[in-house]
């Protein structure tokens, strides 16, 4: 069983496809993800199951390599041991997270963005180029742009998470750019394909950020390093060249119009 925990997640769902299933009653879901090469006892660790738990999914995974055997279940290593709880984010991370509230409260309205598609009017291109916008300017160079240039620089980048992370960030820039040459050629089906699709991907990516790679990093960053990080946060924040606050009363101006 030791051997299994130094190979791909996905080399192992290939060959026993029941353990996606198994994965997956742990909340872990490997197999949709679009990079994939984790290994299972990276997998384990990251993901901060509690001992109980951890000695649980490794039992079961184990009787789907070997049926019928009686193996060593093993422990994985983790860097430091914490139970899990509720999740409790250091100061820069919370940042990063209450900056995501913002996101997933423009996330809500994009149905309505989409419903109300009008390529025709001013008003309506306006809409699109606002939430364009906002995109751009606050979700991925406000915020993304501190994960990316600052927070991310603290740990190997060839690490299958950071990978996924990117990769993420990619295609909600590709989605962006559709958007807007759908919008040149108005072209209203395509701008609500690529802006629903925006939505899914950046409601996935949010709650792998919140639930499994901000607290990993938090486990695994230093007291000195964290404070560190506060700095520059502040400091990223302090020379952007805009008040967040103006995408605030966006997003609020945008609740009042769609839902009263
Ligand atoms: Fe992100
Ligand atoms: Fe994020």
């Amino acid at each position: 069983m030791e051997a299994y925990l130094n190979k791909g997640i996905k080399e192992i769902i290939d060959q026993f496809s029941q353990v996606e299933d198994i994965l997956n009653e742990y909340d872990i879901g490997c197999a949709p993800c679009s990079v994939g090469t984790c290994l299972l006892k990276d997998v384990v660790e990251i993901h901060n199951l509690s001992a109980d738990k951890e000695q649980e999914l490794m039992a079961k995974i184990a009787q789907t390599i070997y049926p019928d055997q009686d193996v060593k279940i093993p422990r994985v290593a983790r860097k430091t041991e914490t139970e899990p709880k509720e999740i409790q984010y250091s100061l820069p991370m919370k940042m990063l997270v209450d900056e995501h509230v913002l996101i997933k409260r423009l996330i809500a309205l994009v149905p309505e963005v989409v419903k109300n598609l009008d390529v025709d009017s001013a008003e309506g291109r306006q809409l699109i180029i606002d939430t364009v916008d906002f995109i751009r300017s606050y979700a991925d160079k406000f915020h993304h742009a501190k994960e990316e240039d600052i927070l991310f620089k603290y740990f190997d980048e060839n690490l299958d998470i950071l990978k996924v992370i990117h990769a993420d960030h990619k295609q909600g820039r590709s989605h962006v750019k559709a958007v807007l040459e759908a919008l040149d050629k108005k072209d209203e089906a395509t701008i609500g394909k690529h802006l629903t699709a925006y939505g899914a991907l950046l409601t996935e990516h949010i709650k792998k950020e919140d639930e499994i790679l901000y607290p990993w990093m938090d486990r695994s960053l230093s007291i000195s390093q964290i404070g560190k990080l506060f700095s520059e946060f502040k400091a990223a924040d302090e020379t952007i060249g805009y008040s967040p606050s103006k995408y605030e009363e966006f997003i609020d101006r945008l609740e009042k119009k769609f839902k009263g």
